[in-house]
């Protein structure tokens, strides 16, 4: 494995009053008059730039895309312009073509036509193409976003208050809150997951009380299309029917995602957006392997990049850091057992990517 470089968390102190402009009460706990302080986001997302970002939100004057911007290597490897989301208006011809030339997740090689299309087909109002149920531009100040990996450093962490202060969280596959609240957090505005690691993980944690996948009314939804099971699943879910096909034949999208099957609840991260990720951010040496095929960031490094993409400041929980040997696979984890290095994802790349992001003041990530 790669030797890590070990950061100094004494440069890297969390914000103290990291809550919304929007909430109506900081969380408890923060201190009085923080609301009026900028000093402590200006440390962490350094000094306040003149010029706007490449999204036009001119009243965040701590958004990411500044850091983006002053940033030697990742002002080459942002686009901020890219789509995020898949909906039915970006689909033609010439998007079939292209993306008939890459498998799953990166495309649609080998897929059925009929599966695709009726199923983006279904994604056609203006909220399936973009996160957040608001137009950002109607938003007054920075969009803060929580993406919250399972990562053991977790346990113990007492991060929960800080999490749900964000404007939005992220969570995802084996994500248990119940008798985690403390350190977790409780709120969760997207649960993000492909049908496989969703199953698995429904398999694999529910000794430790990962029962049901997160539902309410707020949530959304946000399917990685890393095989044919994710759109039959996506497209069941909106019609409200069983799976008609293929391996999750006869599932119920309910028992998963709950009553509401509106096609809001659902959104659909886009190929293209998965290989510039594995293009730009994360292009490991296993892509030259004979793993190639079975490479993929991992479903965190998704969601973290997604906020990214979306969000205006983003806090990472629950991620590889340079001291991981010191936590347990998951902060859920019973018995302390060692983070793995499975062959499908590279996190060793991930977690220099990570600290890289942390250090260039475009994601704050939460290190012990
Ligand atoms: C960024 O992405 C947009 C949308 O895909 C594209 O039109 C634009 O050319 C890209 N910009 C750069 C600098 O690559
Ligand atoms: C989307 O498609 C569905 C089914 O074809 C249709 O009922 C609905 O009116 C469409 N919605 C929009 C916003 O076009
Ligand atoms: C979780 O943290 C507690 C102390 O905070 C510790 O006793 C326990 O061993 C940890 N669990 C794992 C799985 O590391």
């Amino acid at each position: 494995g790669e030797e890590l470089a070990f950061l100094r968390p004494e440069r890297f102190k969390a914000p103290s009053c990291f809550y919304s402009a929007r909430s109506a009460v900081p969380p408890s706990g923060s201190k009085p008059g923080c609301r009026n302080s900028t000093s402590s986001s200006q440390a962490f997302f350094g000094p306040k730039a003149s010029n706007s970002g490449t999204r036009k939100n001119l009243l965040c004057q701590h958004a990411l895309s500044l850091a983006v911007q002053r940033h030697p290597r990742f002002q080459n490897l942002f686009n901020l312009s890219t789509p995020v989301l898949l909906s039915g208006d970006l689909f033609t011809q010439q998007l079939w073509d292209s993306l008939s030339q890459h498998k799953a997740p990166y495309g649609w090689q080998g897929l059925s036509h009929q599966a695709i299309t009726s199923t983006l087909s279904l994604l056609n109002g203006s909220e399936s193409t973009r996160l957040f149920a608001v137009s950002r531009e109607l938003l007054p100040g920075c969009i803060r976003c929580a993406v919250v990996g399972n990562g053991g450093i977790l346990n113990g962490s007492r991060q929960g208050q800080n999490i749900d202060a964000h404007d939005y969280v992220f969570r995802l596959n084996g994500a248990v809150i119940k008798g985690f609240e403390n350190d977790v957090g409780t709120k969760i505005s997207f649960y993000g997951f492909t049908v496989n690691t969703m199953k698995n993980s429904l398999i694999s944690y529910s000794n430790v009380g990962f029962t049901s996948v997160p539902q309410g009314q707020h949530l959304r939804y946000i399917f990685i299309p890393s095989d044919i099971r994710d759109y039959l699943m996506l497209r069941s879910a909106i019609l409200g029917v069983p799976v008609p096909e293929g391996t999750d034949k006869g599932d119920r999208p309910q028992t998963y995602f709950g009553p509401d099957s509106s096609a809001s609840k659902f959104k659909l991260l886009h190929p293209d957006f998965i290989s510039y990720l594995r293009e730009r951010f994360l292009k490991s040496k296993l892509i030259n392997t004979k793993f190639g095929d079975l490479y993929m960031p991992s479903t965190g490094a998704l969601m973290l990049l997604t906020a990214l993409h979306t969000c205006d400041q983003v806090s990472a929980y629950g991620f590889i850091t340079s001291n991981y040997q010191k936590f347990s696979d998951h902060y859920f984890d019973r018995m302390k057992k060692p983070l793995i290095f499975y062959a499908n994802h590279d996190l060793s790349l991930e977690a220099t990517l990570w600290r890289d992001l942390h250090k260039a003041g475009i994601l704050w990530l939460y290190q012990r």
